[in-house]
């Protein structure tokens, strides 16, 4: 098994396919320790000149705090053997176990993001942007009733993307 980075012009997948259908894990770093919570939402492309890519977290993940400190983040894809494992990230907070470990995942460092050996392909980026969703900015008021009802506004964070590496057989 080796890695290649890949140029942005040579990233080809479809966003509502690898996001909405098949998730990734959003993961970060703080005081030497990582933790990554499974994403459907997010979007990338371009802006400000750069390519990008944008998450979005909401206030009470545990992950917040490691992005807040970081630099850098990680948005890594895998292939659909490993959906139960995204499940269990995406149920389960690092609050209370280090998912990671639990997974099994083999961690290595990029640009200090955390990134895993295991997924197919891994976009690591630098923060550019960080701002919260504001209820009075919606145009659509029904996304926002449906979305947050408990106005917990997801933290909306977009990274210039410094890496695309993918897995090869
Ligand atoms: C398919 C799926 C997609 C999710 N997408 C998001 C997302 O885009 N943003 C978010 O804040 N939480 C999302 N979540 C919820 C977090 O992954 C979940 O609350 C996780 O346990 C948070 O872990 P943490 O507390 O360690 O950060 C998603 C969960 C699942 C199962």
């Amino acid at each position: 098994m080796s890695f290649k980075e890949i140029a942005p012009y040579e990233f080809n997948e479809n966003p509502f396919s690898t996001l909405a259908k098949d998730w990734a894990l959003l993961s970060a770093k703080k005081d030497g320790k990582s933790n990554t919570m499974t994403i459907a939402w997010g979007f990338y492309g371009v802006m400000w000149g750069k390519n990008v890519m944008s998450v979005v977290v909401r206030p009470q993940r545990h992950t917040l705090g490691f992005i807040d400190s970081a630099d850098t983040f990680s948005v890594s894809f895998f292939d659909d053997s490993y959906k139960d494992k995204l499940t269990y990230c995406g149920r389960t907070s690092g609050k209370d176990e280090d998912k990671i470990a639990k997974c099994g995942f083999n961690e290595y460092d990029e640009s200090g993001a955390p990134c895993f050996e295991e997924a197919k392909l891994t976009i690591v980026c630098r923060k550019l942007y960080r701002q919260q969703f504001d209820e009075s900015c919606f145009i659509d008021k029904d996304v926002c009733q449906e979305s947050y009802p408990d106005k917990d506004y997801h933290i909306m964070y977009v990274g210039e993307i410094i890496k695309i590496i993918k897995k090869e057989d």
